[in-house]
């Protein structure tokens, strides 16, 4: 697990732009650009997520929680940033508000936002389990409640961003793990639920890419709040980049962007998309929910002949 975790930070100025509610747009505006709402927007996924969808026209209310960020973000063109934490249920209701405000409608959510720990469970405090599963999964759960009028208004879109993390566990991965399978069961849940209303549901499961979620985990490993560090030692620092430096040739994350596009605006959008850096990764996610099927099947009263799964595994392959 481990080695599928293989694993940017904006310069900002403090803005006192932050605060301001945005001007009412125009029709014209309104029509012309769907707005979608990217929570964690600061670094790596959804950052890349953000300038993506930015360049291409779009307008992106990009959530981030540091006054650095949330200047920064406000600087790349077609990108309002809104501060908002998905552990706190003002922040969102004051995000509706704004948005709703705004007029502009809402085409899609990217929940991206997302942490990290990495222990042994029978080490693993159970606040640290609270801690991802506040954001992992009910950020998700908060922010699609909180957002489902607008969502509805405009038959949009939401997307996840999970992990096939939400597939493959093992040693040291658990929390993380369970917080991902977690949103697996979510996003199969508010699919079927959201589908009458015409909002349209997705899970994007990357593999591993470069972003700021290592170095946190690292940091939290050796004991330091990885949203305030302080001052490291040098021996701690060079602790730090020594234990980062196997993820130092992680690739961009383009391709989870090109999927959330795909996933936002595609006609026949699918409900999971996979996407691994290279063959390996999506190797192993195969064959382990490949193996759950045959440990599922295995000495069971009602177990199915391999011919008899070939052919179901046939007939789910074509229904893709
Ligand atoms: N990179 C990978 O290899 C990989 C693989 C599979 C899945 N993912 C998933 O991709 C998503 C993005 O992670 P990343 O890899 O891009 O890591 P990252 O660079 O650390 O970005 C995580 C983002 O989530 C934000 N965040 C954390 N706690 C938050 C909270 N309570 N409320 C709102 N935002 C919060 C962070 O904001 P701050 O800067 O304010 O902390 C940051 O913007 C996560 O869901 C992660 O599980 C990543």
């Amino acid at each position: 697990m481990q080695k599928l975790f293989r694993t940017s930070i904006l310069v900002g100025v403090f803005a006192a732009s932050l605060g301001a509610v945005p001007a009412t747009v125009s029709a014209q505006e309104t029509e012309s650009q769907k707005a979608v709402l990217v929570t964690g927007a600061s670094s790596g996924i959804g950052l890349k997520i953000t300038e993506v969808l930015a360049s291409k026209g779009y307008f992106v209310y990009a959530g981030a929680r540091k006054p650095e960020d949330l200047a920064a973000l406000n600087e790349i063109e077609n990108v309002e940033s809104i501060r908002l934490d998905v552990t706190v249920q003002e922040d969102i209701d004051a995000a509706v508000a704004r948005i709703t405000e705004a007029g502009r409608g809402l085409h899609g959510v990217v929940n991206n936002a997302g942490v990290a720990v990495f222990s042994p469970m029978n080490e693993t405090p159970e606040k640290d389990i609270d801690f991802v599963f506040d954001v992992n999964v009910y950020g998700p759960y908060r922010v699609n409640k909180a957002f489902a009028p607008l969502l509805v208004a405009n038959k949009g879109r939401t997307t996840t961003i999970g992990s096939i993390s939400g597939f493959v566990s093992g040693a040291r991965g658990g929390t993380y793990s369970m917080s991902k399978f977690a949103v697996e069961a979510y996003t199969d849940a508010l699919a079927a639920e959201m589908a009458e209303s015409g909002v349209l549901v997705s899970v994007i499961e990357p593999g591993g890419f470069k972003s700021e979620i290592r170095r946190k985990v690292v940091l939290h490993a050796m004991g330091k709040d990885p949203e305030k560090p302080g001052q490291l030692t040098a021996e701690e620092q060079a602790q730090l980049d020594e234990r980062l430096t196997r993820f130092a040739d992680l690739k961009e994350p383009d391709a989870v962007a090109e999927a959330t596009l795909h996933a936002l605006f595609d006609e026949q959008p699918r409900l999971r998309y996979m996407v691994t850096p290279d063959q390996e990764e999506a190797e192993i996610t195969i064959r382990t929910v490949l193996t759950r099927v045959a440990q599922l099947n295995a000495d069971q009263p009602f177990s199915y002949s391999l011919e008899a799964l070939q052919e179901m595994l046939a007939e789910a392959v074509a229904a893709q």
